[in-house]
């Protein structure tokens, strides 16, 4: 007994950092992207929309960092600029680095 709760000791503190530095997969789903992107950011909510899956991670980074401050605002960046304030710069970098490795 005493090992095993030395054992869920141990685990607990091996996940709390992995829980704290949030993964691209969780905020993808959390942040509402796959509602527009889909789940795997291949298929689009309406036929303009752009698959996301596989692109360039640092083109990514700079498109979204663009569109949330405003630099980007042609077609229908209205749309995505709503859900911006949403996330942080260091989240937009983990979501690019994540969608990149998406499979298009
Ligand atoms: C309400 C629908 C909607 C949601 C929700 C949304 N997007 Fe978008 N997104 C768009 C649209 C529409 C565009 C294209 C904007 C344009 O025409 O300039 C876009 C553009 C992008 C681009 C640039 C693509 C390119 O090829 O230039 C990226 C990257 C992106 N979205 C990622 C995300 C991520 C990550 C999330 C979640 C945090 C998200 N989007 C949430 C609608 C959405």
């Amino acid at each position: 007994m005493k090992k095993l709760m030395a054992v869920v000791a141990m685990t607990t503190l091996v996940a709390a950092p992995v829980l704290a530095a949030e993964d691209g997969a969780t905020l993808y789903a959390a942040k509402t992207c796959a509602a527009c992107h889909g789940p795997n950011g291949t298929k689009t909510l309406m036929p303009d929309y752009p698959k996301i899956a596989g692109q360039n991670a640092k083109y990514l980074e700079k498109q979204m960092l663009d569109i949330k401050s405003g630099a980007r605002a042609n077609g229908n960046s209205a749309a995505m600029k709503g859900v911006m304030p949403l996330v942080s710069d260091e989240q937009i970098k983990v979501l690019a680095d994540y969608i990149s490795k998406l499979k298009p």
